[in-house]
């Protein structure tokens, strides 16, 4: 083989290459596993003994030779489609590096913030409690005895054989932990998740969030339950709800209301309040003097009212979600919405 001769027309046509597609065809043909170079050392073992050092050291020093010839092309085939790529206005190196991809804050989390923030400034504490916990304070102490058939609307999950200690169910229990350790007048708020054995749906899962709130004082009415609520409503919806109360039973008050509010997205009926321009918003109502008791404090002497904030629901309502399970499903693409 002529070294001088491939070399020269290796660098012809190597110069003569117009993108990079085109050089590393040619790269190919002669550095390639199965190109010019690989062939004369592949047939080194057919030469006679005393040519093969001289015909190695040959095809070697032309292959380096060869490469760099094509480094030196590829880098100016490079700064050449840079240059065209910044002609035409498609590259522009003094543009800011595009963004590092950043998580956000969970609606829920960001609606418990609002209102929180909200509560403190009405005088209220941020109270936590445990998620897994004693019967007692989940039902016992809230005047849910056990085999009282109001437990059987909390399907409830036991975390021992005995039954002593249960993932809670709301966060209820919260009020007697406060009552056991703050000394009346006092007003809380405390949210959190609670865990139902739920067959889950677009409007039931098994995990969900609650923000309990409750007060205690001399001489508290519906009145100051009635008036919590509507401060707490133009707060979550930026203007004056009307609101109603129905009757509704949960054993740790008396008496007990479920309250709803003129539905905020429509005035004659919509999807949401399904037709009825009412939505059900929370269930709240007077504490009962058992549960003041089992708290350590005298219901002759003081009263409070109570309520339970479906977050879930409301962070739901806010933002127009129709399934429950998107909250805690972990799907980047409905959290990045937020
Ligand atoms: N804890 C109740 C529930 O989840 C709701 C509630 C709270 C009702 C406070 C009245 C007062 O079912």
């Amino acid at each position: 083989m002529d070294y001088e001769a491939t070399l020269t027309q290796a660098r012809e046509k190597i110069e003569a290459c117009p993108d990079a597609s085109a050089l590393k065809e040619v790269e190919r043909h002669y550095l390639g596993r199965k190109g010019a170079i690989a062939d004369l050392l592949g047939s080194i073992g057919e030469l006679p003994p005393d040519e093969r050092k001289a015909v190695g050291q040959g095809a070697n020093r032309l292959k380096q030779a060869i490469q760099q010839i094509v480094d030196a092309r590829a880098s100016v085939l490079d700064a050449e489609s840079l240059e065209a790529e910044r002609a035409s206005g498609g590259f522009d190196p003094t543009l800011p590096p595009a963004r590092l991809p950043t998580g956000s804050l969970h609606p829920i989390t960001q609606v418990t913030r609002e209102l929180e923030d909200l509560f403190l400034s009405m005088g209220y504490s941020v109270l936590d409690g445990p998620e897994v916990e004693l019967d007692y304070y989940n039902f016992e102490a809230l005047n849910v005895p056990k085999d009282h058939p109001a437990r059987d609307s909390h399907d409830t999950f036991f975390c021992d054989p005995e039954g002593r200690l249960v993932l809670r169910t709301h966060t209820s229990p919260v009020q007697v932990r406060a009552m056991e350790r703050l000394d009346p007048p006092f007003r809380v708020i405390a949210s959190g998740r609670c865990f139902r054995q739920e067959t889950t749906d677009a409007s039931h899962d098994h995990t969900f969030y609650q923000m309990e709130g409750m007060v205690v004082a001399r001489d508290i009415s519906v009145g100051h339950l009635i008036g919590a609520m509507r401060t707490l409503l133009r707060g979550i919806f930026g203007r004056n709800l009307e609101v109603r109360l129905r009757p509704g039973y949960f054993p740790f008050v008396e008496p007990g209301f479920e309250l709803d509010a003129r539905c905020p997205f429509c005035e004659s009926g919509c999807s949401v309040c399904k037709k009825t321009t009412w939505v059900e918003l929370l269930p709240c109502g007077l504490v009962h003097p058992n549960v003041l008791r089992a708290g350590g404090i005298d219901p002759e002497e003081w009263s409070g009212f109570a309520f339970g904030l479906g977050l879930s629901r409301l962070v739901m309502l806010r933002y127009g979600i129709d399934d429950v399970r998107h909250l805690l499903g972990g799907d980047l693409r409905f959290l990045e919405q937020f």
